[in-house]
């Protein structure tokens, strides 16, 4: 009772929603992708930095060089999803400032002017959307299957280049046959939460 989101889209989002292993063979369509995006996009990130950035790996040679990177046991459905996204963090995102933070343009300079701290705060922002990006995912009826057993130093030098640091792989389709493991348990509420 004190959720206000549709149970319908509660099930979606997370209750019912799986980490897919296996896929069937129906496309991912780019307006697909455009949508998850232009919803995904108002997650909040300090300042509004929004340093996530996706790379769709489409052609099959690109898949083909892509796999070459994953861990032996992802390589099998990285190579079968119908579509595949490689999440980065863009570790150049003050440049973008101005224009995402426009009440507050000395952002850039006054708070990112060194690399170390545009990396750290890059790697949580990121790493934030990449979670709204998986909950997009599922709002568009699709399973996501996100991946970090991979070659990170392979993935960055053959897809992007130092500016971008690799954050995982995700695959995106709709969910095939035996598409999950049986659910584990998650932490219980008095686990968690502590009240001070
Ligand atoms: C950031 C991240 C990295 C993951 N890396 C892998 C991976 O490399 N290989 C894999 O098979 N599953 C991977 N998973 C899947 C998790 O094991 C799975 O989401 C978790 O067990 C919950 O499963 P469920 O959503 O089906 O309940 C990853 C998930 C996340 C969010």
């Amino acid at each position: 009772m004190s959720l206000v989101l549709d149970p319908a889209a509660q099930d979606l989002l997370f209750r019912e929603a799986r980490t897919a292993n296996t896929f069937t063979d129906e496309p991912v369509t780019d307006e697909q992708v455009q949508a998850i995006y232009d919803l995904v996009k108002y997650g909040p990130t300090a300042f509004n930095q929004s340093p996530l950035r996706i790379t769709l790996v489409r052609s099959p040679e690109a898949r083909e060089r892509l796999v070459q990177h994953m861990a032996e046991g992802n390589r099998p459905k990285t190579a079968a999803a119908p579509l595949v996204a490689i999440l980065s963090a863009d570790n150049e995102f003050h440049e973008e400032l101005p224009q995402l933070f426009p009440h507050f343009p000395q952002a850039k300079d006054a708070f990112f002017s060194e690399r170390p701290v545009r990396e750290g705060a890059a790697a949580l922002n990121a790493a934030m959307q990449a979670a709204y990006f998986i909950v997009g995912v599922r709002a568009a009826g699709l399973a996501a299957g996100p991946m970090t057993g991979l070659d990170f130093d392979g993935v960055r030098k053959e897809f992007l280049d130092d500016d971008h640091t690799p954050l995982m792989v995700v695959n995106i389709g709709r969910p095939g046959p035996d598409a999950w493991f049986p659910r584990s348990p998650r932490l219980a509420y008095e686990q968690v939460v502590t009240t001070v």
